[in-house]
This record gives structure tokens, sequence and C-alpha cells, in this order.
């Protein structure tokens, strides 16, 4: 048996001890996550996610090659080279560099995970991946939600409430137990996710051009942002969150194994105490 809690909004966690040891699934759909991701597969070396901006600009200070990105109200943080829009994030803008990253929500939810086992970023774009993952963990996950300012938002219930469907196709219904948090995500994403039992991008794409947030960003001239974070498993990549920074899986799977062939070569290398 699996279990699944739920938080609707990263202000449920009060204390980071909250998620001591967890499995955390962050998500923001609109746009931390989709655009977290967006970066790493452009080749960014790697993320700083900052809780606000005082503390990303003094990050930045002690950095050389980084470049301080994020928003406030969905717009781009006055002296900043980089908003919250995905479609900021080219290859050319970020390829080799590590970003100091600061949203309103999602880089919040990020840090809040700080002591958790594992943290792993989410949405629309990586939920296949997020939800292959999740099973393969065989252990009880929490989902965070980052929401809007403190409160709910459809689009990251909805995100959680896929990967609860998802865990129950692969696991079989009765061995996910969820609480009523993620009881109401997954009735909900099925009626505004799914068509004929299947995930359906049109119906993500409506759902998030009717909720706040998005007609909000549409609002602002980020229509197009809506269409590229409703694109379903267009990236099948894994973000993790560790040692404060965030890289893909295979990149900390690399740097890893870098590591241990280096021990190895050191052992082999030391002089024979006998010789
Ligand atoms: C957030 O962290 O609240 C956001 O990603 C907001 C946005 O820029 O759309």
């Amino acid at each position: 048996m699996v279990k699944v809690d739920v938080y609707l909004s990263q202000s449920l966690i009060q204390d980071e001890m909250q998620l001591k040891d967890r499995n955390v699934i962050v998500i923001d759909v609109l746009r931390a996550s989709s655009t977290i991701l967006t970066a790493l597969v452009n080749q960014a070396k790697e993320i700083i996610p900052a809780e606000s901006v005082s503390v990303a600009a003094r990050i930045s200070k002690g950095l050389g090659n980084s470049v301080l990105c994020g928003e406030r109200n969905g717009k781009i943080i006055e002296g900043f080279k980089l908003g919250n829009s995905p479609f900021e994030y080219t290859t050319d803008a970020v390829k080799g560099k590590t970003l100091i990253f600061s949203t309103t929500n999602g880089t919040i939810s990020v840090t809040k995970s700080k002591f958790a086992k594992n943290c792993v970023v989410a949405g629309f774009l990586n939920m296949s991946a997020v939800v292959n993952y999740a099973a393969s963990l065989n252990d009880d996950v929490t989902i965070l939600c980052s929401g809007k300012l403190n409160d709910f938002c459809i689009e990251d219930s909805i995100a959680a409430g896929m990967i609860i469907n998802g865990l129950m196709d692969i696991k079989g219904k009765s061995n996910v137990e969820l609480y009523d948090s993620g009881y109401m995500s997954y009735k909900l994403a099925k009626h505004l996710a799914y068509r004929n039992s299947k995930p359906d991008r049109g119906k993500l794409l409506s759902m998030l051009a009717d909720s706040e947030h998005g007609k909000y960003l549409a609002s602002i001239g980020f229509g197009d942002d809506l269409k590229y974070c409703a694109e379903l498993d267009k990236l099948d990549k894994l973000p993790f969150y560790r040692n404060g920074v965030i890289k893909l899986k295979e990149t900390f799977e690399q740097e890893a194994s870098e590591k241990s062939k280096m021990k190895r070569v050191n052992i082999s290398s030391k002089p024979n105490s006998k010789d």
C-alpha cells in the first residue's frame, strides 16, 4: 500500500521539518515547474531556487557565471536578466549557466523541501516521467502544490490528481491510499483532464485558460505560455532538488558516477605500504 498525501498550497508547510525524509513532488504548472524543466532541458548547468528577491541577489554576488531570473506578479523582477516565461529559457540564454531563480510560489515550495528524502519538480510537461518515477519508489509520496498566493489553485491540484490517477493505473486503485485533498484532486482531474479515460491536452488547455492564474497571465501577454505548459509529456525529464540546487536526474547520476570513479583511481594509485 502506498500513501499519497497532497498539500494544496505551499502555505500549508509552515515548518520545513514537515517534509523531512519524504518523497516530495513539487508542482507549479503555471509556470515555475514548466520553466525549470525547459531551462534544464536547454542545458542550464543548474538552478538555485531562492525564496526571496534579496536571497537571490545575495547568492548571485558570490557566483561567477550566474544569471538572476524570476518574477513577481508574473513579470520579470527589476534588474533581473530573465523572467518566468519558459520561452525565455532558450539554449542560447541558459547553456552552461547557473540560474538563480525566484518566483512568487514555486521556488518557495522547492526550498521548503530541502530536508526531503527526494524532491522532484513536476508539471504537465513531464507528467508520465513523474508518474513512473513515483511508482518506482514503492514508498509513500507527498505532493506539494505551490498554489497561488498562499491559496489553492486549480491547475496544480489537477496535476496532483493526474499523478494519483497514473499511480493507480500502475499499482492498482486499492493499493493507493488517499486523504481528502488527494481524493478531491483525483476526482477533479477525472473531470477536467481526461477524455475517454485518457489525459487530454485540449481539456488541459481549456482548464488553464479558465483558471484564475491562466486568465491573469493571458491578460499580461503570456497567453502562449499556457499552450506550452499544457503540452503533456513534451519533456521526458526529471528535475531533482538536492543540496540546494536543481539539476536533471541524469546529471546528478553522472556526477555521482564520476566521483566514485575518481575515488577508485585515487585508492588504486596510493603507494602500497609494503613497497
Ligand atoms: C509562481 O511561482 O508563482 C509562478 O510560477 C508565477 C508565474 O510566473 O506564473
